[in-house]
């Protein structure tokens, strides 16, 4: 009978997690002037119900467990680091080979080091994703340092439950390219990686890896609303968290739908309330406006600035206005611990600077739409303690 429960629930678990990816794969193909065109389905929504206990029961029956891949390894041939120069050739770098091929080339100055862009479900480098980070690192940090993205669209292009096992092997092998890397003159503590939702986790991987073999950690890791289906409540060995690297920065856009809800990094910065985000109708705009975010903060460095909260109600009740006060975003000082908030504009330019940490109540109706809401948040939360309890 257990059986059966959990083959209905594995059932269902993959129904709603393909509806979750073709909602995503709209999402990037339409871009965002068609979000009008939809509203979110409820379904959606309890994607962020989905914690590591129930990923962890139906993925045995599916194959895809983490025990199915450390007997039978995916095959990692196909990874690939993407660089594109100013004049956007694109240079294609076979993961495993990079160690001895990336140290040859002109652009490739392991003094300035390296920022490595991860992707997430469904994407690849030539999404726009990758491009808005890289251009804004071309802009505003001028030419030293090295974007690279690494290209794991071979593995994590379709079914999330096996996807989101799989990132743990992906960020090994990327981690092994990475420790090989040291040799040939760059430091770890000048490798930034920047993981948007899966990728997030597979930087982890990479984090825990470089520092497994070398017995030194990485710079940095930016977790860009990372994936949260299957990673709540789960090990730290199989998910990004803080001692990752150095300095853990995550900003979080749409918290307990694809974006994890739970605070992981040194600093985690909930915009918006860390859910949903203004001017975004579809789910899939809020994760990904968590990358919008960051590629602004290069280009302006105070655009976003939030204030150290415990939680989003005491921020938005004005309790937290003396608390401190942190920039978010790229120029984030690693010194910086502990939940921020702020609020931003619905559309570009998104950073509204100091006034994003106060919030503007100005209106009788707003107060009854907050009480709304809060009635709603504390049902909901209810039902999702039950849920993962
Ligand atoms: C990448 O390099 C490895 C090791 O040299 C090789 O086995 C693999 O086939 C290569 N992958 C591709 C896609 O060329
Ligand atoms: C490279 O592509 C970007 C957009 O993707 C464009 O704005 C830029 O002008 C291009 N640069 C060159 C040199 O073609
Ligand atoms: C790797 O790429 C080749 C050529 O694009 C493709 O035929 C093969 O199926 C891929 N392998 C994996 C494991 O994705
Ligand atoms: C997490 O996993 C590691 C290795 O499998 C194990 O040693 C550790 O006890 C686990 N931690 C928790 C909190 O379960």
């Amino acid at each position: 009978m257990a059986r059966l429960v959990s083959l209905f629930s594995a059932l269902w678990l993959s129904s709603i997690l393909h509806f979750g990816s073709t909602l995503v794969t709209t999402g990037i193909n339409s871009g965002d002037t068609n979000e009008l065109q939809a509203r979110p389905d409820p379904h959606v929504k309890s994607l962020g119900f989905i914690g590591g206990s129930l990923c962890a029961t139906v993925k045995p029956l599916l194959g895809v467990s983490y025990d199915d891949f450390e007997d039978n390894e995916p095959d990692m041939r196909n990874l690939t680091l993407v660089y594109m120069t100013s004049t956007n050739e694109t240079l294609t770098y076979n993961l495993t080979e990079a160690p001895t091929a990336l140290p040859k080339e002109e652009w490739f100055n392991p003094k300035c080091g390296i920022l490595v862009f991860l992707h997430g479900f469904t994407d690849s480098p030539e999404e726009s994703k990758f491009q808005t980070i890289r251009l804004a690192v071309e802009e505003g940090l001028g030419d030293c340092l090295s974007i690279l993205a690494l290209d794991s669209s071979s593995l994590i292009q379709h079914f999330y439950l096996r996807a989101s096992t799989i990132v743990t092997f992906i960020g090994r092998v990327l981690g092994e390219t990475l420790a090989a890397l040291i040799p040939a003159g760059l430091k770890p503590s000048n490798i930034h990686l920047i993981g948007h939702s899966l990728g997030a986790h597979i930087a982890g991987s990479a984090g825990k890896e470089v520092f497994k073999t070398t017995g030194r950690k990485i710079g940095r890791i930016t977790g860009l609303d990372p994936a949260g289906p299957c990673f709540s409540n789960v090990n730290t060995t199989l998910r990004l968290f803080k001692g990752d690297a150095d300095f853990v920065d995550v900003i979080h856009s749409n918290a307990g739908v694809y974006g994890l809800d739970e605070t992981i990094g040194h600093v985690d910065f909930w915009v918006n309330g860390g859910c949903e985000q203004p001017g975004c109708l579809l789910q899939t705009c809020s994760h990904s406006r968590s990358l919008e975010y960051f590629a602004e903060s290069m280009l302006s460095p105070d655009a976003f600035i939030g204030v150290k909260c415990n939680n989003y109600y005491s921020f938005r009740r004005g309790k937290c206005d003396r608390n401190d006060m942190s920039i978010m975003g790229y120029y984030t000082p690693a010194s910086v611990t502990g939940d921020y908030y702020l609020y931003t504009a619905a559309e570009s330019p998104y950073g509204t600077g100091a006034l994003g940490t106060t919030y503007d109540d100005n209106g009788f109706l707003k107060g009854i739409a907050l009480a709304i809401k809060d009635t709603f948040y504390n049902v909901w939360h209810k039902i999702k303690n039950r849920f993962n309890g």
